[in-house]
């Protein structure tokens, strides 16, 4: 495991020792095999949604569903809420509240009109990552459930995000997103539209 750096991304969650400890393949030593691994596995988890229909997305046994299906070829911890705490993030023995609250506004914001489409999108996609609830993975897994979200939900175009759900190289767009964040962070979250929006 020694030379697999995993903490030399902007914005990523650098992985607890233990959590490494999940890795299924044990003879990776570097980043990107890793990356690799990972994209054949998300790449999967794709094909399954794409075949599956009449789902619940807003509920939290799918969301932990999906991250499974993208993670669960190479991590044993893929679709298991954390149980440490993060340099993002909420307190992790909070995680399933604030979940459960997130999706109960969201269900309400759909029902009400309360913002339009892509607002409820940047809203989802937000506080999604701020809570983040699992060991990594968090910034994929959550531009995918927004991407269903629009497209299933909110009768709308999916989101072009830079360099597809694998975004984890650094660009100025991949600079762009997290600012955006850090903004919503700060209850801005037209910057996060804005972002969404882009193209
Ligand atoms: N200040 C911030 N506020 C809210 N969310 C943030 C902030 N900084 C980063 N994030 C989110 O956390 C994600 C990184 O978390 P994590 O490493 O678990 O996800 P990932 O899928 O492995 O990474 P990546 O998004 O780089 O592909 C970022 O993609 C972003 O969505
Ligand atoms: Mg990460």
């Amino acid at each position: 495991m020694d030379g697999l750096d995993t903490n030399d991304e902007d914005g990523a969650t650098p992985l607890d020792p233990n959590e490494l400890g999940g890795l299924k393949f044990k003879h990776i030593t570097k980043r990107g095999e890793l990356d690799h691994l990972e994209q054949a596995n998300i790449q999967q988890g794709l094909d399954w949604l794409a075949r599956k229909k009449g789902i619940d997305i807003l509920s939290e046994q799918f969301i932990k569903e999906l991250h499974l299906k993208l993670f669960g070829e190479v991590w044993c911890w893929a679709g298991k809420f954390r149980t440490t705490e993060r340099n993002i993030g909420i307190d992790p023995l909070q995680i399933s509240v604030q979940l459960r609250l997130l999706l109960d506004d969201v269900k309400f914001w759909i029902e009400n009109k309360t913002y339009p489409p892509l607002e409820i999108a940047a809203r989802f996609h937000h506080r999604l990552v701020f809570i983040h609830p699992f060991p990594n993975g968090n910034g994929r897994h959550a531009r995918i459930m927004t991407d269903i979200l629009l497209t299933r939900i909110l009768d709308h175009e999916p989101v072009n995000w830079s360099g597809g759900y694998n975004s984890q190289k650094m660009s100025e767009q991949r600079s762009n997103y997290i600012d955006a964040l850090k903004s919503a962070d700060q209850n801005d979250i037209q910057p996060l539209i804005d972002y969404i929006e882009k193209d």
